[in-house]
């Protein structure tokens, strides 16, 4: 890892981890539709995250800074896929999180979400790592951490060749992404959920 701040994280950083996204995306718009109204928010978001940087730790790239309160997970080109076998068997963390009258929505309107990535082949401007979650704890925010963060992420797609993509459902969080060379490429909303943008970056 080129930046001093910034180190690749290891399974036992998960819960600290969790609950740095848990806080930071409190209010981030595809978060709380996925979570609900129903009370617990804070825990079921850790749950979610937990669930999301179980799957990175094992087959992505998941970046934090000294203190966790920070992380940022990647994938490299045509990893990130879910197969269905790993997904059943988190099928009881998605009760917790959704809630059973809401999970077969939420899931088929996620499954339209993740058409939306790119595949191992890429995007029009090629092959592009996938960054999944970039969060900040609300009380370390502004101080430059995301930006480092996103691009020691960035470093690694240009060693490999690639540009980057994501998808966000923060319009507040474009121009960030736009300062470090994403541009957007599309609108659309989930079937039922918030509004949502995928950006992309060239290598
Ligand atoms: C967006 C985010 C990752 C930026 O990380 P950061 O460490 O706060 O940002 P940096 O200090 O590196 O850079 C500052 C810039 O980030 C953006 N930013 C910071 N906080 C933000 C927030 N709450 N919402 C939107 N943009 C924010 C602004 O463009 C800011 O520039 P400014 O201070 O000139 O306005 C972080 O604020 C965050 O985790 N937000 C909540 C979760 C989220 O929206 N994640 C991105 C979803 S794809």
């Amino acid at each position: 890892m080129h930046d001093p701040g910034c180190a690749t994280a290891l399974a036992s950083d998960k819960d600290a981890l969790a609950r740095t996204l848990g806080a930071a995306f409190r209010g981030y718009p595809l978060t709380e539709w996925l979570v609900g109204s129903r009370p617990g928010g804070r825990q079921r978001r850790e749950r979610y995250f937990g669930l999301l940087l179980d799957d990175a730790l094992r087959r992505g790239v998941v970046l934090r800074d000294a203190e966790s309160k920070a992380v940022a997970i990647w994938y490299p080109p045509g990893v990130w896929e879910i197969g269905v076998g790993d997904f059943l068997r988190t099928l009881p963390d998605w009760l917790r999180i959704v809630g059973v009258r809401a999970l077969p929505g939420r899931l088929r309107a996620l499954s339209e979400l993740v058409k939306e990535r790119p595949t191992a082949e890429g995007t029009a401007t090629g092959r592009a790592w996938v960054l999944e979650v970039l969060g900040v704890d609300p009380d370390a925010q502004r101080t430059g951490r995301g930006s480092r963060l996103l691009e020691a992420g960035l470093a690694r797609a240009r060693e490999d060749g690639a540009g980057a993509f994501l998808l966000t459902s923060s319009e507040d969080a474009i121009p960030f992404y736009e300062r470090h060379g994403f541009v957007v490429e599309k609108a659309f909303a989930v079937r039922g959920g918030p509004p949502m943008w995928t950006l992309c970056r060239e290598p």
